[in-house]
C-alpha cells in the first residue's frame, strides 16, 4: 500500500514545488529500486511558512548518500532553498527521508 497524505492549503513558490517534486520522485524511485519495501508513505504538509515532506518505507534500510547521485542531488536542491534534509536508514530499516522547505509567508 502506498498512501499519500497531502495537507498543503496554499501554493509554494514554483521553484520550491519543483524541488518538492524531485525529492518525492527520487525517494520513490529509490524505494522501488533498492528498498525491498512492501509499504511506503508520502506525507506533505505546510504550516507557518514551511513545507514538510516525509517519505517512509518499511524496507531493509541501508540508504547511503555516498552510494549514488540521487540522494546527493536531493540534499543539494534542498540546500539551495535553505531547507533542511534528514535521512534515517538503519540496517534492517525502516527508511525515513524528511525535507523541510520554505513555503509562503
Ligand atoms: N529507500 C532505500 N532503501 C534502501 N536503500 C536505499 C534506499 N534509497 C537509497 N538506498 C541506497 O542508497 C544508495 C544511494 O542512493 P542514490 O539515490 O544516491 O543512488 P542510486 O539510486 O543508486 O543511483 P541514482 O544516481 O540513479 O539515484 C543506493 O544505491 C542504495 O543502495
Ligand atoms: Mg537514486
Amino acid at each position: 500500500m502506498f498512501p499519500v497524505i497531502v495537507d498543503v492549503p496554499a501554493r509554494c513558490a514554483a521553484s520550491v514545488e519543483a524541488t518538492a517534486y524531485f525529492v518525492v520522485a527520487e525517494a520513490l524511485t529509490n524505494i522501488a529500486k533498492h528498498s525491498g519495501a512492501a509499504h511506503a508513505t508520502v506525507t506533505a504538509r505546510s504550516r507557518g511558512g514551511r513545507l514538510t515532506l516525509c517519505v517512509e518505507d518499511d524496507g531493509h534500510g541501508g540508504a547511503d548518500e555516498h552510494g549514488g547521485s540521487g540522494l546527493t542531488g536531493i540534499r543539494r536542491r534542498v540546500a539551495a532553498h535553505d531547507g533542511t534534509l534528514s535521512l534515517a536508514s538503519p540496517p534492517g530499516g525502516p527508511t525515513t527521508l524528511k525535507a523541510e522547505l520554505p513555503c509562503g509567508s
